[in-house]
């Protein structure tokens, strides 16, 4: 499944970008999770640390979803009157989550693109979501990720990630400890982290009360 160098662009199911740790792993594009029904992560709803946060006015300016996979998160956010773009590699789940914009008329843009280079998109955001897309990345990955985030988030802005975390039963896979979340994001790199709170992450594959998480409030300084 993985790309071999005689393969032409048009061909290569990661088109032309490096595959991620976790595609290597899993031996697959992220697209293919998306093929063959929900994803185990997809829970056709936005996440309940996510809606309690914009209830409380956490979401300002524009806003980028970073990995926003079929949308939900994204589109929640825009049905409360922000200006939202979703960004994904899996085109499969960037036609579903736009299928589902236009079926609930909500005004939302989603768009492919690359989260090693959110530069390319010539934007910059007040706030920007990471639900579940840094803890899929490893060590290697991880600082030029949050350069790349740097990049497009305004000085000020807010960066919110909500990630599987190390502590408690049932974890998620790819289980982040705050250490390394305060590891990467620091003001050599540009950013500081306003805290660290425990939350839960809704799955297909816990039960109702989900995996433990960390939702983490960033400031881009
Ligand atoms: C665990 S899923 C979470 C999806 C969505 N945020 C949600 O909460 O349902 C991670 C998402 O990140 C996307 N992704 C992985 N690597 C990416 C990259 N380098 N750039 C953009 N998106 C990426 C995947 O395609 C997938 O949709």
């Amino acid at each position: 499944m993985l790309s071999k160098p005689s393969e032409t662009l048009a061909d290569d199911p990661f088109g032309g970008r490096q595959p991620t740790s976790h595609e290597r792993m899993s031996g697959q594009p992220w697209d293919a999770s998306y093929q063959h029904g929900p994803a185990p992560w997809d829970i056709g709803d936005p996440q309940p640390a996510i809606v309690r946060l914009a209830s409380k006015g956490g979401f300002a300016g524009a806003v980028l979803d970073a990995g926003c996979g079929t949308g939900e998160n994204a589109l929640h956010l825009a049905s409360l009157g922000l200006s939202v773009l979703g960004v994904d590699v899996a085109d499969t789940a960037l036609a579903i989550a736009r299928e589902r914009a236009r079926a609930r008329g909500i005004e939302v843009e989603f768009a492919a693109a690359d989260a090693f280079h959110l530069e390319r998109l010539g934007r910059s955001f007040q706030t920007v979501l990471d639900c579940g897309l840094f803890h899929t990345f490893d060590g290697d990955e991880r600082p030029r990720y949050v350069a790349s985030l740097a990049k497009v988030t305004e000085q000020h802005g807010t960066l919110y990630v909500l990630c599987f975390s190390n502590e408690g039963p049932e974890t998620g896979p790819h289980p982040v400890s705050q250490d390394e979340l305060r590891a990467v994001f620091n003001p050599g790199t540009g950013w500081r982290v306003v805290a660290i709170e425990p939350d839960r992450v809704q799955t297909r594959f816990h039960d109702e009360k989900g995996a433990p998480a960390w939702f983490a409030t960033i400031k881009r300084i």
